[in-house]
Parts: C-alpha cells; structure tokens; sequence
C-alpha cells in the first residue's frame, strides 16, 4: 500500500510522557510533558517543551530547573491529572497522592514514585511557536535500586515504562533484543537426543523449537539438534548384571556336585557345532 502524504503533525511516537517536577520542597509542582528527549550523550543535554502558559514554564524560568521523572503505567492515572490540572490552581502531589522527594544535586524535586529521575540545569531558553524549549544539562540520574541489578546494570523491564502514542497511554510490550543484538553472533541451545528415548527428545526440541529460548539478557538463541547421545538404558544393564550373577552361582552349584558348568556345556555345544560346520 502507498503512504498517504499528511500536512505537519507531531507524529512521532511512542514518546514517554515523562512528569516534570520543579518548584522547591516547600512548594513543588509536577506536571506531564511527552515533548522532551535527548540531545547530546557527552556532555548529557536534554530538553523540555513548553507552553509559556502554564505554571510549570513560570517556575522553570525563574529557578532554572527542573527534574525529568520517567512514569511506569502504575501511576498512569496520576500521569494524566497532572497533565490536566494546573499547579497554579491546587498541590497536585496531594492530589494525586504522588510523593515529592529531595534531589541529590538541585532545590527541585524529584518523583519517589518513578524508577528514574533525572536532575537538570537550565542551559539556555529556546523560543519557537507554541512551545519553549529548555535546553538543560543533565547533573545527576537517581535510580529507584529495586530495578539495579546484581551487575550493577539498570533493568527497568520489571518497571513497566509507560509510553505515549498519539493521544493514547500504552505500556511497553516485552524486550526482544539489546542494543547491536542484529549483528551479534547467535547463540545455539542445544537439546541433545537420546538413542533410546528418541520420541521423547524430538518432542523436547520441537517444545524448545516453538517457545522462544532466551539467554540471561533476553536475547533469543537458536535452538538446534546436536546429533544422538548413546546412553543405554538403565533397566537393560540391571538385566544384563543379575544374568551374569546367577548364572556364576549356578556354575559353583554345578562344580559342587560334580557337574559340567554352564560355561563347559557352550564350549561343548559351540566344539559340536563347529565340527559339524568342518564336515
Ligand atoms: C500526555 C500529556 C503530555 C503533555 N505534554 C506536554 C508538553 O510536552 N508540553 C507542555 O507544555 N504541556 C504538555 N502537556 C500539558 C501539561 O501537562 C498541562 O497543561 C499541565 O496542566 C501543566 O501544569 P502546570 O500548569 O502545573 O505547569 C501534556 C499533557 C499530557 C496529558
């Protein structure tokens, strides 16, 4: 199907609807901005957008800072009051019963509620049609310690990002790769077969072939037959051993009473046959 050309539009999706808090802990205001993102990794440059009108813009202007809170969809219901009601009007942490909590390295306030909160300095105020972008530096990142890992490493999969997509709220869906994954050598889990219980290995791969197998970071691995492993049964040597043990208790039966062995009686049968054989 073609695309179809639309006139310009803030298009881009999904974004994070990210709570921006500033003010001071006496008198902190939050509210939800889905227009900022990343500009540069070395030195960290961020950016917000907003509109002069609300309150938010006021208190930015005049303290040049402000923190960017990244929600999960567990408080998606604060995340869309506080992007509705102003702060000029009423405490939206009272009303949302979201906590504000000191920050590390500014007077704004960070979000208890959300896994990552990152703290800004105003570096310049950009003036374009609706919205003002405050280019900030970023000066500190604190990460709620629930989701840092044993490694040290940041797993915010168990957080449960929101997301925002033109005008809709939706949580992320599962991890299907790392960065650099489409290039990266697969990795091969292999199922061995056993010879004796082929069905039974078959049916495993087959399992391990259908369900995703993942590794210790999520990234899928290639399931693949390694060929049969000879293991014999167990129940097959257990026969085989308690043969051998009573057939030697039968030969010293035999030896006892003077009669021919178990093991003279082949030989004889097996002489027999031979000779036969040379006639
Ligand atoms: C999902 C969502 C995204 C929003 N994104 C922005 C934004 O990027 N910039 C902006 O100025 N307002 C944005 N808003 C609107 C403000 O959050 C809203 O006007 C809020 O009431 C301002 O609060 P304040 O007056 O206390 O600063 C958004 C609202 C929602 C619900």
């Amino acid at each position: 199907m073609a695309k179809i050309t639309w006139n310009p539009g803030t298009m881009l999706s999904p974004l994070p609807p990210a709570l921006i808090s500033s003010g001071n802990m006496n008198k902190p205001n939050v509210m939800t901005a889905a227009w900022t993102g990343i500009i540069c990794s070395e030195p960290v440059i961020t950016y917000v957008s907003i509109r002069k009108s609300r309150y938010s813009h006021e208190l930015i202007s005049k303290n040049k800072e402000f923190v960017i809170n990244v929600p999960t969809w567990k408080i998606a219901s604060s995340v869309d009051t506080v992007g509705v009601k102003s702060g000029r009007d009423l405490d939206k942490f009272a009303l949302t019963g979201l906590t504000a909590e000191k920050c590390s390295k500014i007077n704004a306030p960070q979000v208890k509620e959300c896994p990552v909160s990152i703290e800004c300095k105003v570096l310049e105020i950009r003036e374009f049609g609706t919205h003002d972008m405050f280019l900030a530096e970023v000066v500190a990142v604190n990460v709620d310690e629930e989701f840092i890992d044993n490694k040290g490493g940041l797993d915010l999969e168990k957080a449960g990002l929101l997301a925002y997509a033109h005008g809709f709220y939706y949580t992320l869906g599962r991890k299907i790769g790392k960065f650099g994954f489409s290039v990266e050598k697969k990795k091969t889990l292999s199922v061995k077969t056993d010879k004796f219980s082929k069905e039974k290995t078959i049916e495993k791969f087959q399992k391990a072939k259908q369900t995703p197998q993942k590794d210790k970071n999520g990234v899928e691995v290639v399931v693949k037959k390694t060929g049969f492993k000879k293991i014999k049964p167990v129940e097959q040597k257990q026969e085989k051993k308690s043969n051998k043990t009573l057939a030697n208790k039968s030969d010293k039966f035999a030896k006892k009473k003077g009669k021919k062995t178990n093991f003279e009686n082949t030989n004889n049968n097996f002489r027999k046959k031979t000779s036969i054989k040379k006639k």
